[in-house]
């Protein structure tokens, strides 16, 4: 090694040790015949001391050098005069005798400090040195651990890892797939998986029992703060259970890393059925941080003349606790912001609870006092809150209503990243209506589709709803939610072929189409498949969410933006002429929007 210590590492017990350390300049400081350096590299900074009284030929090499120069030193460790308690070295310096400049650097384009100066797109076209940022190196380091104590929790639990295959056939998991062309196939394509779904399955059949992968998946949709095009799961599939075994298994996994990552004690988790998820909070990823039930107040309001309310399919109310005060100005912001195309809401109707008692609405002129009590009963609100009111079409008006949830969960401080809560949403419906989700190919609206994935079972009780009342059929599928976030999600599968048969045709697959896409995990269902499910976790979310932020961006070592591309290295990017004939696609017109 060029060094004996790390830069993180020296205390006031190393006093007159010899020491060799290596690093980059953080700063430096000239105060006349003083010079300090202070020598950065992953475990912390350690300050350099030059004297011209030592040796003045130092002091005018240490003036030499620039911020991000990498450094070799050789010296002794002195207590230091002024002592910077702040730092685990600060009560140490070390007294440069020998002073090796390994490498020159010019001046990075932003400042290498907790609190740099650079913008997004600078950071992530020099992703390399923004990687040298105390900030960004912990969420690596938590991202680390992360991986460690899930491998010792599935290992200590008979769980094998097994790579599977990157270049495959397109398994339907909702996204459109990325896919690969194949020179020797020339007019085939090999598709990146959006996750190991059917391999997993098979090994199932092979007898693995307990799998799990901490996989790379590829997935071409829209991307947001936590999506990225290919992000990492914790797979796992087991063999010979049922639900509940599979909620045992991975909410100990859970409570695992809770334990070791953030010494957090989690209460067993509980568990919100889809129905009452989207009945009260709007959303099947809760955030149940707080409160702020949605009440559905549509017979309460309704038949008092008021046309709004009487023409809505659904009135919809919240209580914020303690917003009573707000200004007329702030509820008319509030009111902007709820008209706003993300949100669709076509206005919102408020009444104050307030300090006297008496509760006074935006809609006084159709509602008397008596009957604006009741609202405030049916909400349980009390005096200083705030009760908001939404009208409109059921469903638009129950995604309105859970935005605005959010928001106001926001802006009262309740969603404070520190506090954790944690549950199961169970009994998801098996199918949903597609009628024209841009995320899908536009040839599958139209038709029922698969709300988890095609190799869901459904509830053994609901299967006889699959022909009369596909819509009804509840899975046997559950979502890990923390603070809102889908951070998990799996189910127990299909396992017979005859099951899988039928269920393909609900999706609208004809019996050859089915074959040609599915036969090999049909096929394998004639040769014995143990009933199995599993779930996967979003690592990167996971990460995320245990590191404090919302952008699974700075959990990745390098991540793309969110036009899907890696600007450092610039990717995607043309190809040539001679690859794409050898790829047989330059018989394809080059027009980039094509
Ligand atoms: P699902 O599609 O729910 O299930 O994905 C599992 C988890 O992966 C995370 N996730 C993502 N994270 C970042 N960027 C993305 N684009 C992205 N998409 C999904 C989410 C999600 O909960 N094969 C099934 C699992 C199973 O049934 O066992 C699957 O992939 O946190």
């Amino acid at each position: 090694m060029l060094r004996t210590h790390t830069c993180g590492e020296l205390r006031l017990t190393d006093i007159h040790k010899t020491v060799t350390l290596t690093g980059w300049v953080q700063k430096s400081r000239d105060l006349g015949g003083m010079t300090f350096i202070d020598l950065r590299d992953r475990y912390g900074i350690t300050q350099l001391a030059f004297n011209t009284n030592w040796n003045s030929d130092l002091v005018e090499k240490a003036r030499s050098v620039g911020r991000e120069f990498v450094l070799q030193i050789t010296g002794t460790v002195i207590e230091r005069e002024n002592k910077n308690l702040m730092m685990p070295t600060g009560e140490i310096e070390v007294k440069v005798t020998t002073f090796v400049v390994l490498n020159s650097a010019v001046t990075p384009p932003f400042t290498i400090e907790d609190h740099t100066d650079g913008g997004d797109e600078l950071r992530m076209k020099y992703r390399y040195l923004d990687l040298r940022r105390n900030t960004v190196r912990q969420n690596l380091e938590l991202r680390h651990k992360l991986a460690l104590e899930t491998r010792n929790y599935l290992d200590s639990l008979q769980f094998i890892e097994v790579e599977t295959p990157v270049l495959i056939k397109s398994t339907p998991e909702g996204a459109r797939d990325f896919v690969v062309p194949s020179r020797m196939n020339p007019g085939e394509f090999y598709a990146l998986p959006q996750s190991p779904q059917t391999f997993k399955q098979l090994l199932m059949v092979s007898g693995f029992d307990r799998y799990y992968q901490i996989v790379k998946c590829f997935r071409d949709e829209d991307l947001r703060a936590d999506r990225q095009p290919e992000f990492t799961q914790i797979d796992c599939e087991m063999s010979f259970v049922e639900q509940e075994d599979v909620l045992q298994v991975f909410e100990g996994m859970i409570r695992h890393l809770f334990k070791k990552i953030k010494d957090i004690d989690l209460p067993p988790l509980p568990r919100m059925t889809y129905e009452q998820a989207m009945r009260e909070y709007g959303n099947d990823k809760p955030d149940t941080r707080f409160g702020m039930k949605i009440h559905d107040v549509s017979s309460l309001v309704k038949g008092k003349n008021f046309k709004v309310f009487d023409d809505a399919e659904v009135v919809l109310a919240i209580n914020a606790e303690g917003a009573a005060a707000w200004t007329r100005k702030q509820i008319d912001e509030l009111t902007e912001w709820v008209k706003r195309p993300q949100i669709g809401a076509t206005g919102l109707v408020y009444a104050r609870h307030n300090p006297d008692g008496t509760v006074k609405s935006s809609v006084d002129k159709f509602y008397n006092d008596e009957e604006l009590s009741g609202w405030a009963k049916e909400l349980n609100s009390g005096t200083g809150d705030l009760i908001l009111v939404l009208a409109g079409p059921e469903t638009k008006t129950r995604k309105a209503m859970s935005e605005l949830r959010l928001e106001m969960g926001n802006r009262l401080g309740l969603r404070n990243k520190d506090t954790f809560s944690c549950l199961w949403v169970v009994d998801f419906p098996l199918l949903e209506w597609n009628d024209g989700d841009p995320n899908l190919l536009a040839s599958l609206a139209g038709r029922w589709h698969a709300k988890h994935h095609p190799f869901t079972s459904p509830k053994p009780e609901d299967i006889a709803l699959l022909s009369s009342n596909p819509g009804a059929v509840r899975a046997n599928a559950y979502d890990l939610v923390i603070n809102g976030v889908e951070v998990g999600g799996g189910s127990i599968r299909i396992h017979s072929s005859e099951l899988q048969s039928k269920m393909f045709e609900i999706l609208g697959f004809s019996k050859e189409e089915a074959l040609k896409q599915f036969g090999f995990l049909m096929n394998a269902f004639e040769f014995g498949a143990p009933p199995h499910g599993g779930l996967a976790f979003g690592f990167d979310r996971l990460c995320s969410l245990l590191g404090g932020a919302d952008n699974i961006r700075d959990f990745i070592a390098f991540p793309k933006n969110n036009a899907g591309r890696d600007v450092m290295i610039d990717a995607p990017s043309e190809i040539s002429q001679e690859q794409l004939h050898e790829l047989r696609l330059a018989t394809l017109p080059l027009n980039k929007s094509v």
